[in-house]
């Protein structure tokens, strides 16, 4: 529950409630696998009630011509497109450009987007990308070593998997704006096409058209999770080795 609310990844409120700063209807609780009645029960931490509100999780298959935002005076929105949503408090996890397709998740789980977003998580997040001309083996080992696209340093380590003599698959781990385009313009070709197929381990298949929408399943939610959480197990333990303190860790 207290994960779920954004108070912190389920590894820090397992802490938490250990300590003995969390309580259910007035009562110190000290086991984390605890079940609670969401409907009746109350949750506060360190003497703070933690209200209920659900968290929803959808997939787009965004098209072309859309923006990637809640609102636009001039331009037509993803959330324009998921017409009978339950809530008004969903946005989009990242952006893709106007003319860029494919998949793109939306929440109201600000904690859950902040994760998967952090450049600290290195979320994977794979495009098929087509050029004007023909990519090579040069390319593959130029994406991996990291292309300077402007930033202060390189691009991270990218895969890149050839398809067809135009046409390849490319996974980044970052989200610099316009990344993809300007890491192929870096290497002397321009996209023509771009569709994000993978975001964080969840695939958008072929199974939903172009401006159609459905909530993620418990399976893929359940995927988002332990990625955000998982992945920041390993960081911590990363940062231990090389700094000795976690004091800046998101
Ligand atoms: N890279 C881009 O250049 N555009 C996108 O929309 C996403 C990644």
């Amino acid at each position: 529950y207290l994960a779920e609310m954004g108070q912190g990844t389920r590894s820090e409120i397992k802490k938490l409630i250990r300590s003995g700063r969390v309580m259910v209807d007035g009562e110190t609780v000290k086991k984390p696998e605890l079940k609670i009645d969401e409907t009746t029960q109350k949750v506060s931490l360190d003497g703070k009630q933690i209200g209920y509100a659900k968290k929803e999780y959808y997939m787009l298959h965004k098209p072309a011509g859309v923006i990637s935002a809640t609102k636009d005076d001039r331009d037509k929105t993803v959330l324009d497109l998921i017409t009978d949503k339950k809530r008004n408090d969903l946005f989009p996890v990242g952006r893709l450009d106007k003319d860029t397709e494919g998949l793109l998740i939306l929440t109201n789980d600000g904690a859950m987007a902040h994760r998967l977003l952090s450049p600290k998580f290195h979320v994977e997040k794979t495009y098929l990308v087509q050029l004007n001309i023909p990519v090579s083996e040069e390319d593959v080992i130029r994406m991996k070593e990291g292309v300077d696209i402007g930033e202060k340093r390189l691009t991270k380590p990218a895969e890149m998997k050839i398809l067809a003599e135009k046409e390849c698959l490319l996974t980044i781990t970052e989200g610099k704006f316009h990344q993809v385009k300007r890491m192929f313009h870096q290497l002397g070709k321009e996209v023509v096409y771009l569709k994000r197929v993978e975001m964080a381990g969840i695939r958008l298949g072929d199974s939903l058209e172009k401006g159609q929408w459905r909530q993620l399943t418990e399976k893929e939610i359940e995927k988002l999770k332990e990625q955000a959480d998982g992945k920041k197990e390993i960081l911590c333990s990363e940062e231990r080795k090389n700094t000795g303190n976690l004091s800046d860790m998101g």
